[in-house]
């Protein structure tokens, strides 16, 4: 969910709706906004959809100077007007926006709260409800009630803003392993879950820590710790332009990121070679590095995909085993580790609190990590040994595309430079910097040919019920990422398959027409994957292939450019990217925001 306040602006209302919009990639099935003017008038306005149909909802007397906002990404309770935020305390004092997963909801209500009428399923109403019981009850303060509150739902997850309406220009802000950033104006303060969300305002923000407790006026930001003492906290600068964060002429940001690739490979070798062209990494990282005797990389979703391509890369070019996982099945099924284990978490948004789950409880034992993000101050940055960014621009697209590619470079960056230090052949011989040159070339000339996956998304995808990508080695780690490229944006039913793997079980489901996409960018397994895409063409399947140029023949159908074959993945996801992006659009749907999913997922 995405959670936005303001204190202290006439423009409370637009700035709150901005800030929606922007937050929107967290979430996207309901939306809601309360805004008070310290005049005795008051607004709560709430719609089921997109922010696009709450701001069609506002009528001009919605006018406020302070205020708090949700886009949700419904956990507990189905999308709907009652189960959207601002959730409500029963005598319309106290209005608070969530995000997170409040775990003994249902003990809290039972315990307390069993005389109270509820109106909506969600967990943050019991949440509201308590904070106004312990109020009336107990007679504490608002401050005292929210304090008592954070007490009890314990190591829940949750960003908080609470408005009392007796104090209507004051926000109570709490966060607990979900991330909240406050931001300080002239005259005004705000709280974001984002800092994109509030960049044409302020560009200097206060981090805030778990358990925290921050209290907004519009002239001042107290923080409390847990214990109730004061903090001093000084703000960083963003260095950043809320119009990086836009689309310009483009019909969906996912069409401008996948544009955005080859600038972004560009990018990563001015970043992280010197002028002598030779790798700058941290000293102490390449030392914990070259210290480790097992790397495990650790992401959800698409970093994922990218991590399966990092254990060849590492293993490749340091000669290092390297294993990546899934957070979430690592957190609570970890493996036996190695002697020195050193961690690698993957994480595009820096916040998934899957991939934090594992930082936790490693940091814990004691261990050493790397965070390789795109978001400068994230949680997964602030809390890891050390961090390095993926340097991609914002990525607002629900389905992850730059930071995919990005990540791989920087993996590759990372392996070469361990490379070198454990005296690797393989390493210093793999002309990095250069490559990455040709890399960003053979996307470019991809990204120009669009109209040539549009026809094929046309011809072969638009009207199928299933899809399969097939490849072996580093080709099966990408063919998994196409795979959820497809299935993300367009509903088709798709599957990356180990290309050897097809004849014991997956063969079953070809039928007269069904899409077979061959990556065959590996010499040692060319042969080997074209054989598995006759045996379904056999079958009926109609069988595509994505080639590398030395390994292609007349009869394959997209021809990459060569690259070193380790960095193959980064030219082989790109036609699957927009192969997905044609299909998605030529059904009609919301390609940046496709259905149920949400781009940062703050929840386990
Ligand atoms: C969500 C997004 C995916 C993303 C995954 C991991 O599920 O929809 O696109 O790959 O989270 O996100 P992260 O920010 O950790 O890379």
């Amino acid at each position: 969910c995405g959670i936005v306040g303001v204190t202290g602006n006439e423009n409370a209302v637009a700035m709150l709706m901005e800030g929606l919009r922007r937050l929107e990639y967290r979430g996207y099935d309901s939306a809601g906004i309360y805004v008070n003017d310290q005049n005795g008038h008051d607004f709560l306005v709430k719609e089921k959809g997109r922010v696009a149909d709450l701001a069609n909802a506002l009528t001009p007397e919605v006018q406020g100077t302070t205020g708090i906002a949700h886009t949700r990404w419904a956990t507990h309770g189905q999308p709907s007007i009652e189960n959207a935020h601002p959730q409500i305390s029963a005598d319309d004092r106290f209005y608070l926006v969530h995000n997170g997963v409040i775990e003994n909801y249902l003990e809290l209500k039972n315990k307390y709260l069993a005389d109270v009428e509820f109106k909506s399923e969600t967990d943050t109403e019991v949440v509201v409800q308590l904070i106004d019981y312990f109020v009336l009850h107990d007679n504490l303060t608002t401050l005292e009630a929210f304090r008592k509150v954070l007490y009890l739902v314990g190591d829940s997850a949750y960003g908080f803003l609470l408005m009392d309406r007796e104090q209507p220009n004051t926000l109570f802000v709490a966060k607990n392993k979900s991330p909240l950033l406050v931001g300080v104006g002239n005259g005004f303060n705000v709280v974001c879950s984002d800092a994109i969300a509030m960049l044409n305002y302020t560009h200097d923000f206060i981090e805030m820590q778990d358990g925290e407790i921050m209290i907004l006026t519009p002239d001042k930001v107290d923080i409390e710790d847990e214990e109730g003492h004061h903090i001093t906290r000084l703000p960083f600068h963003v260095n950043m332009d809320a119009s990086e964060a836009d689309k310009g002429t483009y019909p969906h940001y996912m069409l401008k990121e996948i544009d955005d690739q080859p600038a972004v490979m560009r990018k990563l070798v001015q970043t992280y070679f010197n002028d002598a062209g030779e790798i700058d990494l941290d000293s102490d990282l390449l030392a914990d590095l070259k210290a480790a005797d097992r790397l495990y990389i650790i992401a959800a979703g698409t970093s994922y995909h990218a991590g399966l391509v990092g254990e060849r890369l590492f293993e490749r070019l340091a000669k290092i085993p390297t294993e990546a996982h899934v957070a979430s099945e690592f957190a609570y099924n970890t493996p036996i580790l190695s002697a020195k284990p050193f961690f690698i978490f993957l994480s595009q948004s820096g916040e998934t609190a899957d991939s934090r789950e594992v930082l936790t409880n490693i940091g814990e034992a004691g261990y050493h990590s790397l965070t390789i993000t795109n978001v400068q101050n994230s949680t997964l940055s602030r809390e890891a040994t050390y961090t390095m960014l993926l340097e991609a621009g914002p990525e607002i697209a629900v389905a992850s595309t730059k930071a995919y590619t990005a990540q791989i470079a920087v993996e590759a960056i990372v392996a070469k430079a361990l490379g070198e230090a454990n005296g690797t052949d393989a390493a210093s011989q793999f002309e990095l910097a250069n490559q990455l040159g040709l890399v960003a070339n053979g996307i470019q000339a991809l990204v120009d040919q669009k109209e040539v996956f549009e026809k094929i998304a046309q011809d072969n995808f638009v009207d199928q019920h299933d899809a399969f990508y097939i490849g072996r080695g580093i080709d099966y780690a990408v063919s998994l990422e196409a795979s959820l490229k497809l299935k993300e944006i367009t509903y088709i039913h798709s599957e990356g398959v180990a290309a050897g793997e097809l004849k014991h079980g997956p063969i079953a489901l070809i039928e007269a027409g069904t899409p077979v996409i061959g990556l065959i960018t590996q010499s040692k397994t060319a042969s080997l994957t074209r054989s598995n895409l006759a045996e379904t063409a056999a079958r009926g399947s109609h069988i595509m292939t994505i080639v590398s140029k030395s390994l292609a023949n007349v009869h394959d159908d997209i021809i990459l450019e060569d690259v070193d074959e380790t960095l193959a993945p980064l030219l082989t996801i790109i036609p699957a990217q927009l192969i997905s992006y044609y299909t998605s659009l030529l059904k009609g749907l919301d390609v940046d925001k496709p259905r149920n999913l949400a781009k940062s997922v703050t929840v386990q």
